[in-house]
């Protein structure tokens, strides 16, 4: 079995995490290995059905993903987690939770400069975030801890979702985690 672990993705809403989780996942499975992706758009919709943007709800729903993720890694599945996770204490004690019980965490930063963001605005959110239309919105009005000693930063206004992809890549590579 190959050995399982954990892809944390985290950076601002629009950065491209969901976008680049795609084509590792399927890089990934073309190496034999089994993936899920756990994606926060997704994972509100159901596991975290109800729950608000409030710090609080926030630390529960990457709680979740965690454990979700630490139960597939420990079984040789690589988990991929694609949400903001905005607060690097819970993130930190996701990593613990999972590097305890046997697995890889590896997390990954999609950096993008918030004027990028909200010249992008993909979703038409941060139009709205700076009107105030949405309160407690991540890097408008909500903090964001980037991390501090991440295993991989990507920029995703400065690479294309393809050097990004074979940087992700290189680094598992690296760190022994590929077959
Ligand atoms: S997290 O903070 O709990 O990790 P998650 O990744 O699940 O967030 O969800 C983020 C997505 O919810 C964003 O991409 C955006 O589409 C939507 N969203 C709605 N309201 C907010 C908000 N206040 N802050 C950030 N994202 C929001």
């Amino acid at each position: 079995m190959s050995k399982g672990f954990t892809l944390w993705f985290t950076g601002l809403s629009g950065a491209g995490k969901s976008t680049l989780s795609l084509p590792v996942a399927e890089k990934l499975k073309s190496l034999g290995h089994k993936v899920e992706i756990l994606d926060g758009d997704i994972v509100r919709t159901n596991l975290s059905k109800g729950l608000t943007f409030s710090k609080e709800d926030r630390d529960i729903n990457i709680r979740r993903i965690g454990f979700v993720s630490n139960l597939l890694s420990r079984n040789g599945v690589v988990a991929i987690s694609a949400a903001i996770s905005p607060y690097r204490e819970v993130r930190d004690e996701v990593r613990k939770m999972i590097t305890n019980d046997g697995a890889g965490f590896v997390e990954v930063f999609v950096h993008c400069p918030l004027d990028v963001l909200a010249e992008r605005d993909v979703k038409g959110l941060y139009k709205k975030a700076i009107a105030g239309e949405i309160k407690n919105f991540t890097g408008v009005s909500d903090p964001y801890e980037a991390p501090v000693n991440p295993e991989v930063v990507v920029d995703s206004s400065k690479e294309k979702v393809d050097e990004s992809v074979d940087k992700i890549i290189a680094r598992l590579k690296e760190l022994g985690y590929l077959n």
